[in-house]
């Protein structure tokens, strides 16, 4: 139950179905069984309170013997040589491998598994009665009920064309989805998991080609901003994933494209492209320094204001967000911090306790009036609304309005 598994849980109660969301920690099993959310996000509580009578949330794996498909959402984080750990997911395997009564079931993967998982699965399960089907997910942190109801597409993986009665199943439980004209892709498993990390390192890449663009652009004097609106009209381009700025956090960019990077040396590919990708996206949150330098200021004993720690705005995940970056190196040369963020200082607390170089304050009026610096990292609406003063603000997410930057001390980080 955790972000992907409690979406999908909720979604399919919301639907219609009975679901039965097993979750080792017991804790949240007597939370969510009270109906309080333990993720936030938008529409998850209404959601989740509205279907209780089809959501039962148990610790025990024997309740999957009364369901006919199983989803895995457990989450692969990744290991020190930048791979997927699929302990969980294999756990999972086995649990539900010791939990099968006689009965035809499916075990369709979510989670997101490198090219071959769910072959491994097949094996592992070579002697039951089971189908196995890919089907990864494309939620978004901050609109994922949104996403699970509205898919730009639906993929499923099966192990090959037979698998008629599979195929029947899963389309069944995503009907509204088909009656509403989402596009189905059929495919084999290992396409389905090669759809989901191509697709996340095909963003991550717009997001390091626009953030490359900014920074030779701002060295020209070039709004990078208005480059893309000029580029945008070409349907070809479009607009979307070309916000550039400080960089993507979140737990899953950088992981899946390590991932697809880690899978391409296994097979002695090389994924340049990719690799570049990763690291254009560790230098841009630097660039704020390189701006700081360039003014010639000595961060020792500096207030700085950080607004904005979670890695988007409307979630309270700090997962490799770009502020633990800046803070880590704020902290460094001996600046003292005001952090601020809606949702995030207490995540951010687990990972920078305060200290008396770092002070976590809710209000970031407060936190500005603090400081000469004013570093704004995460496009919360918010922000936009301070009154700054005559501060130096260093915009990390294009964040304050063009008509408001002339009467200021503003620097874009890469416009
Ligand atoms: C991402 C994908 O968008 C989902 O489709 C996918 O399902 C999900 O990963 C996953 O694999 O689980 P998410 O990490 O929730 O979703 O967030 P995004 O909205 O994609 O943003 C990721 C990061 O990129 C954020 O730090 C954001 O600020 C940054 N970003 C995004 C930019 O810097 N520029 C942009 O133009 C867009």
């Amino acid at each position: 139950m955790g972000y992907v598994g409690l979406i999908q849980s909720i979604g399919l109660a919301e639907i219609g179905f009975e679901v039965v969301g097993v979750e080792i920690d017991k804790e949240k099993v007597e939370k969510l069984n009270k109906g309080i959310p333990t993720i936030y996000e938008k529409g998850v509580e209404e959601l989740l309170k509205r279907n209780l009578s089809r959501l039962e949330f148990t610790s025990s794996y024997e309740k999957i013997k009364e369901c006919d498909v199983i989803f895995i959402c457990v989450g692969t984080p990744q290991d020190k040589h930048g791979k997927p750990n699929l302990n969980f997911v294999f756990s999972a395997v086995e649990s539900i491998k010791n939990n099968l009564n006689d009965g035809y079931k499916i075990i369709a993967v979510k989670s997101t598994v490198p090219v071959g998982t769910n072959r491994k699965i097949r094996e592992i399960l070579k002697e039951e009665e089971v189908d196995i089907v890919s089907n990864p997910e494309f939620l978004r942190e901050g609109s994922a009920l949104e996403d699970f109801f509205n898919p730009d597409r639906v993929v499923l993986g099966f192990e090959n064309e037979k698998k008629e009665k599979a195929k029947e199943i899963m389309l069944r439980i995503y009907k509204s989805f088909r009656d509403k004209g989402v596009p189905f892709l059929i495919t084999n498993w290992e396409t389905a998991e090669m759809i989901k990390y191509a697709s996340n390192a095909f963003l991550a890449t717009k997001i390091s080609f626009i953030n490359e663009i900014g920074n030779i652009c701002k060295k020209l004097g070039i709004d990078v901003y208005e480059v893309v609106k000029g580029m945008s009209y070409d349907k070809r381009i479009g607009k979307e994933f070309l916000n550039a700025g400080i960089g993507f956090g979140g737990s899953c960019f950088s992981k899946d494209v390590k991932a697809l990077i880690a899978k391409a040396k296994e097979i002695g590919e090389e994924a340049r492209i990719l690799e570049e990708v990763i690291k254009v996206n560790e230098k841009q949150p630097l660039k704020i320094f390189e701006i700081i330098r360039r003014k010639g200021i000595d961060l020792k004993n500096k207030k700085v204001a950080v607004l904005g720690l979670t890695f988007k705005p409307n979630t309270d995940d700090v997962r490799e967000s770009r502020a633990i970056v800046v803070i880590k190196k704020l902290l460094e040369e001996g600046a003292i911090i005001y952090a601020s963020d809606p949702m995030g200082i207490e995540n951010m607390r687990k990972i920078f306790p305060e200290n008396e170089n770092l002070k976590y304050l809710f209000d970031p009026q407060e936190a500005v009036d603090k400081s000469e610096i004013v570093l704004l990292l995460t496009e919360w609406p918010n922000f936009k609304e301070l009154n700054f003063g005559d501060k130096l603000i260093i915009d990390g997410r294009n964040i304050v309005p063009k008509e408001k930057r002339k009467n200021l001390n503003y620097e874009g980080v890469c416009w």
